[in-house]
């Protein structure tokens, strides 16, 4: 291994040489992707965050320069100095942006020696999860992870730049915070000076946002890191990254034409790609009705269809008893899916129980003779009726669920997606942006038996809604709205409330009293006395946003250092066990009940 000397330092990244720089004497540093050993010959294809370039030793090299090359394996740290050339017909390789030349080495050296990796440095690799993420520092070394966390780079840098010339000014909101009650569960930080208290790390900036505005800042906008203890799935991290903004005497409208434009700079800059503005706008309302979710993916049709009123009364128990008892009945159908197996339907069937549907009927309207889950309990005219209302063709599968609202609308809304994915019904090269606007202020907890704010407590409801606020929570609408993309929420955000009285009235449909309110947000409502400017905003998640601009499927090839499904890291292995005397230090006894 060798000296790192002045001298060293490079002239050029690997990936940049190209034919322009023939005759030029370069100095290139990075890692051995392969080392070819032909004799009198030796090639090495020198990586580095650009790309790979060729290095050529022949009978013309240094001898002792050629025994060095000659030793040198995958993964050593390299430094080369040569004179750049044309590799020579033939020898061109058309696969590689640097294909056409090569490096003449004249000056070699071994920074680092490296073991054989316990995975190949490679593109697209199918190294399992569990291997990459131990070993992360290799796994980033590979072209496509390394290309994904650039591109977040240059996201970040876009989102800085375009919210500065709006006039947004980047202020930092502490990780050290007072815990909520509302929303996900809080990650808790022990105080070693305040025995027995916690902080808790933030969910989101949301209250020091708001009270940025009171300040009168009128535009904040932070790159910030958000802690969510939920159960994880592939779109979503304890930790996780926001790209979060608040405005002041806005209303709706502002809010969505900045962070319109915000994205249509990212579809200019970063995806070279037209985008037209302003996106297409659907109420909650109609999202549900339509698609059976407020994220739907507008890429393909097959929307949900109403059959409730076609089937009241119907011969078959399972339709009209659901219809009777205040539920509903509804289906989409699926063009071409009368080619599905039996097999395939029943693995449909499977699919929606995961949602809590007791079951789905279809109807499969093959050419060579129909048949149906159900038709058996209907009359020919009920089936004729129900098949129209479906639009259910020859060829055509018609799925149908009955249940309460929720449950059809969760089942079939992911059914819907289910069914595009097996099919292929999805044209991966659209971008379909979406607002989803007037989303209901409360959702009601069943088994809780009391209702939630949608978005968050500090949601501003609908002027005209107010009236139903003591006698019908549940149809009040907020001034949210969610931006969604592909069927994925990519961001969501509202007006805000800024009067005392209102967030009172919020606390206590909540079921939050006074005493409570007090104590959790007492600092809220008493800046409420000191002049509130109207004021709203909206948090992207930038981990999504990179997934759907790069169409990777998993969220942990965008972040470089991700946690698993069970949230721990695999790489350092955290979370670890307390240091005796730290926790003694915090007056912490830990107590693990047996399973
Ligand atoms: P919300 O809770 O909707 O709003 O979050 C905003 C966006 O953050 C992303 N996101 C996540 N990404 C990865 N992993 C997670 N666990 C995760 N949870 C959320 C989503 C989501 O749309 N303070 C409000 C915003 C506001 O009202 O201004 C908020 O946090 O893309
Ligand atoms: P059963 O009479 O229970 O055998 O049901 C007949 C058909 O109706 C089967 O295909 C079931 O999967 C279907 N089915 C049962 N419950 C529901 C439901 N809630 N919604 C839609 N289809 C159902």
């Amino acid at each position: 291994m060798e000296v790192f000397e002045k001298n060293d330092k490079r002239t050029h990244y690997c990936g940049t040489l190209s034919a322009a720089d023939i005759g030029s004497r370069v100095c290139v540093l990075g890692w051995c992707q392969r080392q070819r050993d032909l004799g009198s010959l030796i090639f090495i294809d020198l990586r580095d965050r650009t790309g790979i370039v060729q290095l050529a030793f022949d009978e013309n090299t240094d001898e002792d320069i050629f025994r060095h090359a000659f030793t040198t394996r995958s993964e050593y740290v390299l430094c080369a100095k040569g004179v750049v050339r044309h590799r020579g017909e033939g020898a061109v390789n058309e696969n590689l942006p640097t294909g056409e030349i090569e490096i003449a080495v004249d000056g070699f050296k071994v920074l680092s020696e490296a073991e054989t990796p316990p995975f190949p440095i490679v593109e697209n690799s199918d190294t399992n999860m569990e291997t990459r993420l131990t070993h992360r520092y290799l796994d980033l070394r590979r072209p496509d992870i390394q290309r994904n966390i650039m591109a977040r780079s240059e996201i970040t840098a876009i989102a800085r730049n375009y919210f500065k010339e709006q006039g947004f000014i980047d202020i930092e909101t502490p990780c050290l915070i007072k815990p909520s009650p509302e929303g996900a569960r809080d990650y808790l930080v022990p105080s070693r000076v305040h025995p027995g208290c916690f902080y808790a790390l933030p969910q989101s900036p949301q209250l020091y946002k708001q009270l940025l505005m009171y300040s009168g800042f009128d535009r904040y906008f932070q790159i910030a890191r958000c802690f969510r203890d939920e159960d994880l799935r592939a779109d979503r991290q304890p930790e996780f990254t926001q790209i979060d903004l608040e405005m002041s005497f806005v209303d709706e409208e502002d809010i969505i034409a900045v962070n319109e434009g915000f994205i249509k700079k990212v579809f200019d800059e970063f995806m070279h790609l037209p985008l037209e503005v302003p996106f297409r706008r659907m109420t909650w309302n109609e999202a549900m009705e339509r698609f059976g979710s407020d994220k739907p993916d507008t890429r393909f049709g097959m929307e949900l269809c109403n059959i409730s009123e076609t089937v009241r009364g119907c011969g078959f128990g399972v339709f009209a008893n659901c219809v009777a008892a205040g539920g509903s009945v509804r289906g989409i159908n699926v063009p071409g899916g009368a080619k599905m197996s039996r097999k395939e339907i029943d693995s449909l069937v499977e699919f929606v129980k995961t949602y809590g549907a007791k079951g789905l009927a279809w109807y499969k309207n093959s050419a060579e003779g129909a048949s149906s889950s159900f038709a058996k309990f209907l009359s020919e005219e009920e089936t004729a009726a129900v098949l129209e209302k479906m639009g259910c063709k020859a060829g055509d599968l018609a799925l149908i669920v009955a249940d309460r609202n929720k449950v059809v609308f969760d089942s079939l809304g992911a059914l819907r997606c289910e069914v595009a994915k097996r099919m292929g019904m999805i044209d991966r090269t659209k971008f379909n942006f979406l607002w989803i606007t007037e989303f209901p202020l409360f959702e009601y907890d069943e088994e809780e038996g009391r209702y939630y704010a949608m978005h968050h407590p500090f949601t501003m409801p609908m002027e005209e809604d107010m009236d139903k606020i003591d006698t019908d929570p549940g149809a009040v609408r907020a001034r949210a709205y969610d931006i969604v993309l592909n069927g994925t929420e990519l961001g969501g955000g509202s007006i805000r409330i800024h009067t005392t009285e209102r967030q009172k009235k919020m606390f206590h449909t909540l079921g939050i009293d006074d005493e409570t309110a007090n104590e959790k947000f007492g600092y809220l409502l008493e800046a409420f006395k000191y002049g509130v400017p109207p004021h709203g905003g909206l948090a992207f998640g930038l981990d999504r946003l990179m997934m759907l601009l790069l169409g990777v499927d998993d969220i942990r090839d965008v972040i470089a250092f991700p946690k698993v499904q069970n949230a721990s890291e695999l790489m350092s292995k955290c979370p670890a066990p307390g240091d005796p005397k730290a926790l003694e230090e915090l007056c912490i006894k830990v107590d693990i009940p047996e399973k």
